[in-house]
Protein backbone atom coordinates (compact mmCIF):
# COMPACT_ATOMS: atom_id res chain seq x y z
CA UNK A 1 0.00 0.00 0.00
CA UNK A 2 0.91 3.56 -1.07
CA UNK A 3 0.48 6.54 1.77
CA UNK A 4 1.47 9.96 0.21
CA UNK A 5 1.21 12.62 2.62
CA UNK A 6 0.97 16.75 1.26
CA UNK A 7 2.14 19.25 4.05
CA UNK A 8 4.18 22.14 4.47
CA UNK A 9 5.86 20.21 7.33
CA UNK A 10 7.38 17.29 5.91
CA UNK A 11 10.34 17.15 8.76
CA UNK A 12 7.59 16.06 11.24
CA UNK A 13 7.47 13.13 8.95
CA UNK A 14 10.94 11.83 9.36
CA UNK A 15 10.92 10.09 12.68
CA UNK A 16 7.61 8.69 12.47
CA UNK A 17 8.08 6.77 9.64
CA UNK A 18 11.40 5.19 11.07
CA UNK A 19 9.18 4.40 14.47
CA UNK A 20 7.29 1.41 16.06
CA UNK A 21 4.67 -0.26 13.49
CA UNK A 22 5.24 2.56 10.25
CA UNK A 23 8.98 1.66 10.60
CA UNK A 24 8.32 -2.10 10.75
CA UNK A 25 5.66 -2.17 8.27
CA UNK A 26 7.65 -0.01 5.31
CA UNK A 27 10.87 -2.21 6.22
CA UNK A 28 8.70 -4.84 5.49
CA UNK A 29 7.66 -3.55 2.19
CA UNK A 30 4.26 -3.54 2.85
CA UNK A 31 3.59 0.06 3.39
CA UNK A 32 5.41 2.81 1.49
CA UNK A 33 4.86 6.24 3.04
CA UNK A 34 5.63 9.33 1.11
CA UNK A 35 5.57 13.03 2.07
CA UNK A 36 5.29 16.04 -0.06
CA UNK A 37 5.70 19.71 0.26
CA UNK A 38 3.26 21.86 -1.09
CA UNK A 39 5.75 24.39 -1.20
CA UNK A 40 7.77 22.41 -3.76
CA UNK A 41 5.02 23.00 -6.33
CA UNK A 42 4.12 27.01 -5.72
CA UNK A 43 4.10 28.98 -8.77
CA UNK A 44 5.52 31.38 -6.19
CA UNK A 45 8.67 32.90 -6.41
CA UNK A 46 8.86 32.69 -2.86
CA UNK A 47 7.23 29.26 -2.52
CA UNK A 48 4.32 31.20 -0.68
CA UNK A 49 1.40 28.53 -0.21
CA UNK A 50 -1.36 30.87 1.30
CA UNK A 51 -2.91 34.08 0.72
CA UNK A 52 -5.74 36.50 2.30
CA UNK A 53 -9.33 35.00 2.52
CA UNK A 54 -12.03 37.17 0.24
CA UNK A 55 -14.46 38.54 2.25
CA UNK A 56 -12.44 39.53 4.91
CA UNK A 57 -11.35 37.88 8.16
CA UNK A 58 -8.30 36.77 10.43
CA UNK A 59 -5.46 34.44 8.67
CA UNK A 60 -4.46 32.93 5.65
CA UNK A 61 -6.19 30.49 3.42
CA UNK A 62 -3.97 27.63 1.61
CA UNK A 63 -4.18 28.30 -2.22
CA UNK A 64 -5.66 26.11 -4.67
CA UNK A 65 -2.79 26.18 -7.03
CA UNK A 66 -0.03 24.46 -4.62
CA UNK A 67 -2.21 22.03 -3.15
CA UNK A 68 -3.78 20.83 -6.73
CA UNK A 69 -0.80 20.93 -8.72
CA UNK A 70 0.96 19.03 -5.68
CA UNK A 71 -1.53 15.79 -5.35
CA UNK A 72 -2.14 15.92 -9.19
CA UNK A 73 1.43 16.14 -9.75
CA UNK A 74 2.04 12.98 -7.61
CA UNK A 75 -0.26 11.19 -9.32
CA UNK A 76 1.00 11.50 -12.48
CA UNK A 77 3.77 9.82 -11.08
CA UNK A 78 2.27 7.27 -9.12
CA UNK A 79 -0.74 6.77 -10.06
CA UNK A 80 -4.45 7.62 -8.67
CA UNK A 81 -5.33 7.61 -4.72
CA UNK A 82 -7.90 7.89 -2.67
CA UNK A 83 -7.44 11.61 -1.56
CA UNK A 84 -8.50 12.73 1.96
CA UNK A 85 -8.51 16.41 3.00
CA UNK A 86 -7.86 16.76 6.82
CA UNK A 87 -10.56 19.17 8.44
CA UNK A 88 -12.05 19.25 11.71
CA UNK A 89 -15.49 19.60 9.23
CA UNK A 90 -14.82 16.45 7.98
CA UNK A 91 -16.21 12.95 8.50
CA UNK A 92 -14.99 12.17 11.88
CA UNK A 93 -12.36 9.14 12.08
CA UNK A 94 -13.37 5.95 12.98
CA UNK A 95 -12.32 2.58 13.13
CA UNK A 96 -14.36 1.42 10.43
CA UNK A 97 -13.50 4.20 8.11
CA UNK A 98 -9.74 2.93 8.58
CA UNK A 99 -10.55 -0.60 7.73
CA UNK A 100 -12.08 0.45 4.42
CA UNK A 101 -8.85 2.71 4.07
CA UNK A 102 -6.57 -0.46 4.70
CA UNK A 103 -7.57 -2.07 1.57
CA UNK A 104 -7.24 0.62 -0.73
CA UNK A 105 -3.64 0.35 -2.75
CA UNK A 106 -3.23 4.01 -2.32
CA UNK A 107 -4.17 7.20 0.14
CA UNK A 108 -3.69 10.59 -0.09
CA UNK A 109 -3.75 12.50 3.00
CA UNK A 110 -3.76 16.26 2.16
CA UNK A 111 -2.91 18.31 5.57
CA UNK A 112 -4.11 22.01 6.34
CA UNK A 113 -2.73 24.83 8.12
CA UNK A 114 -3.54 28.45 8.88
CA UNK A 115 -7.31 28.92 8.69
CA UNK A 116 -7.58 25.84 6.35
CA UNK A 117 -8.02 24.33 2.43
CA UNK A 118 -9.39 27.16 -0.28
CA UNK A 119 -13.06 25.37 -0.62
CA UNK A 120 -12.84 24.79 -4.35
CA UNK A 121 -9.44 22.50 -3.72
CA UNK A 122 -12.06 19.63 -2.62
CA UNK A 123 -14.18 19.84 -5.87
CA UNK A 124 -11.35 19.80 -7.64
CA UNK A 125 -9.20 17.03 -6.49
CA UNK A 126 -12.44 14.81 -5.89
CA UNK A 127 -11.53 14.44 -2.24
CA UNK A 128 -13.42 13.29 1.09
CA UNK A 129 -13.42 14.96 4.18
CA UNK A 130 -12.45 13.50 7.59
CA UNK A 131 -11.89 14.73 10.82
CA UNK A 132 -10.00 13.47 13.57
CA UNK A 133 -12.38 14.74 16.06
CA UNK A 134 -14.44 17.56 17.30
CA UNK A 135 -11.44 19.77 18.14
CA UNK A 136 -9.03 22.28 16.33
CA UNK A 137 -5.41 21.40 15.84
CA UNK A 138 -2.93 23.98 14.36
CA UNK A 139 -2.17 21.33 11.14
CA UNK A 140 -4.21 18.15 9.54
CA UNK A 141 -0.16 16.77 10.23
CA UNK A 142 -1.38 14.65 13.34
CA UNK A 143 -4.47 13.36 11.81
CA UNK A 144 -2.51 12.32 8.91
CA UNK A 145 -0.63 10.08 11.49
CA UNK A 146 -3.18 9.27 13.22
CA UNK A 147 -4.59 7.39 9.75
CA UNK A 148 -1.17 6.14 8.71
CA UNK A 149 -0.63 4.55 12.48
CA UNK A 150 -4.39 3.38 12.10
CA UNK A 151 -3.98 1.53 8.39
CA UNK A 152 -0.99 0.45 8.93
CA UNK A 153 -1.42 -1.63 11.76
CA UNK A 154 -4.52 -3.05 9.71
CA UNK A 155 -2.08 -4.63 6.81
CA UNK A 156 -1.60 -8.03 7.27
CA UNK A 157 1.68 -9.13 8.44
CA UNK A 158 2.57 -5.07 9.46
CA UNK A 159 1.82 -6.33 13.44
CA UNK A 160 4.28 -8.00 15.36
CA UNK A 161 3.12 -11.16 17.87
CA UNK A 162 3.36 -8.71 20.77
CA UNK A 163 0.65 -6.77 19.70
CA UNK A 164 -2.65 -8.34 18.69
CA UNK A 165 -5.38 -6.63 16.46
CA UNK A 166 -7.92 -9.25 17.58
CA UNK A 167 -10.70 -8.17 20.10
CA UNK A 168 -9.66 -4.59 20.90
CA UNK A 169 -11.89 -1.66 21.39
CA UNK A 170 -14.51 -1.08 18.51
CA UNK A 171 -14.84 -4.91 17.84
CA UNK A 172 -18.49 -5.45 17.96
CA UNK A 173 -18.85 -2.12 19.06
CA UNK A 174 -17.64 -2.74 22.62
CA UNK A 175 -14.98 -1.15 23.97
CA UNK A 176 -11.40 -4.05 25.31
CA UNK A 177 -11.57 -5.40 28.87
CA UNK A 178 -9.31 -4.35 31.36
CA UNK A 179 -5.84 -6.02 31.25
CA UNK A 180 -3.18 -6.51 33.80
CA UNK A 181 0.02 -7.69 34.02
CA UNK A 182 2.87 -8.92 36.78
CA UNK A 183 3.16 -8.51 39.70
CA UNK A 184 -0.21 -9.77 40.86
CA UNK A 185 -0.46 -7.04 43.81
CA UNK A 186 0.85 -3.73 43.32
CA UNK A 187 0.68 -1.00 46.38
CA UNK A 188 -2.15 -2.92 47.73
CA UNK A 189 -3.96 -3.51 44.01
CA UNK A 190 -4.96 -6.84 43.63
CA UNK A 191 -5.63 -8.06 40.14
CA UNK A 192 -9.20 -9.58 39.56
CA UNK A 193 -8.01 -13.47 40.88
CA UNK A 194 -10.67 -15.14 37.97
CA UNK A 195 -7.65 -14.05 35.40
CA UNK A 196 -5.17 -16.85 37.82
CA UNK A 197 -7.61 -19.73 38.04
CA UNK A 198 -6.56 -21.35 34.44
CA UNK A 199 -10.18 -21.53 33.96
CA UNK A 200 -9.94 -19.88 29.89
CA UNK A 201 -13.77 -20.43 29.45
CA UNK A 202 -14.69 -18.32 32.63
CA UNK A 203 -11.73 -15.66 32.00
CA UNK A 204 -13.32 -15.03 28.82
CA UNK A 205 -16.64 -14.46 30.28
CA UNK A 206 -15.50 -12.44 32.69
CA UNK A 207 -13.54 -10.70 29.95
CA UNK A 208 -16.95 -9.71 27.97
CA UNK A 209 -18.45 -9.08 31.15
CA UNK A 210 -16.24 -6.16 31.67
CA UNK A 211 -16.10 -5.01 28.58
CA UNK A 212 -20.12 -4.33 28.63
CA UNK A 213 -19.39 -2.77 32.00
CA UNK A 214 -17.01 -0.66 30.79
CA UNK A 215 -18.93 0.47 27.37
CA UNK A 216 -21.78 1.29 29.09
CA UNK A 217 -20.04 3.19 31.81
CA UNK A 218 -17.37 5.37 29.03
CA UNK A 219 -19.03 5.26 25.69
CA UNK A 220 -23.10 4.69 26.74
CA UNK A 221 -23.56 6.07 22.49
CA UNK A 222 -21.71 2.73 21.25
CA UNK A 223 -23.07 0.68 24.17
CA UNK A 224 -26.96 1.44 22.53
CA UNK A 225 -25.55 0.08 19.32
CA UNK A 226 -23.94 -3.39 20.19
CA UNK A 227 -27.17 -3.82 22.03
CA UNK A 228 -28.99 -2.68 18.37
CA UNK A 229 -26.60 -5.10 16.55
CA UNK A 230 -27.10 -8.28 19.37
CA UNK A 231 -30.68 -7.48 20.64
CA UNK A 232 -29.61 -8.14 24.10
C1 LIG B 1 -6.49 25.81 12.59
S1 LIG B 1 -7.11 24.57 11.56
C2 LIG B 1 -8.31 25.43 10.59
C3 LIG B 1 -9.63 25.39 11.22
C4 LIG B 1 -10.71 26.02 10.35
N1 LIG B 1 -10.61 27.43 10.38
C5 LIG B 1 -12.05 25.59 10.90
O1 LIG B 1 -12.57 26.21 11.82
O2 LIG B 1 -12.55 24.57 10.42
C6 LIG B 1 -5.83 24.31 10.42
C7 LIG B 1 -5.78 22.96 9.80
O3 LIG B 1 -5.58 21.99 10.81
C8 LIG B 1 -6.17 20.76 10.44
N2 LIG B 1 -7.06 20.33 11.51
C9 LIG B 1 -7.37 20.99 12.64
N3 LIG B 1 -8.19 20.30 13.42
C10 LIG B 1 -8.44 19.14 12.78
C11 LIG B 1 -9.24 18.01 13.07
N4 LIG B 1 -9.97 17.91 14.18
N5 LIG B 1 -9.25 16.99 12.18
C12 LIG B 1 -8.53 17.05 11.03
N6 LIG B 1 -7.76 18.13 10.70
C13 LIG B 1 -7.71 19.14 11.55
C14 LIG B 1 -6.89 20.99 9.12
O4 LIG B 1 -6.08 20.49 8.08
C15 LIG B 1 -7.02 22.49 9.07
O5 LIG B 1 -7.05 22.97 7.74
Amino acid sequence: MEIHVHTIFPELFSEFVKTSIVGIAIERGLVNVYVHDFRDYSDDKHRKVDDTPFGGGPGMILRCQPVVDSVREVEKKFGSSRKILLTPSGKPLSQTMLAELSREKSISLICGRYEGFDARIRTILGAEEVSAGDYILSGGEVPAMLIAEGVTRLIEGALGSEESKEKESFEDNLLESPGYTKPREYEGHRIPGILCSGDHGKIEGWRKEQSKLKTREIRPDLYEKHKRQHCD
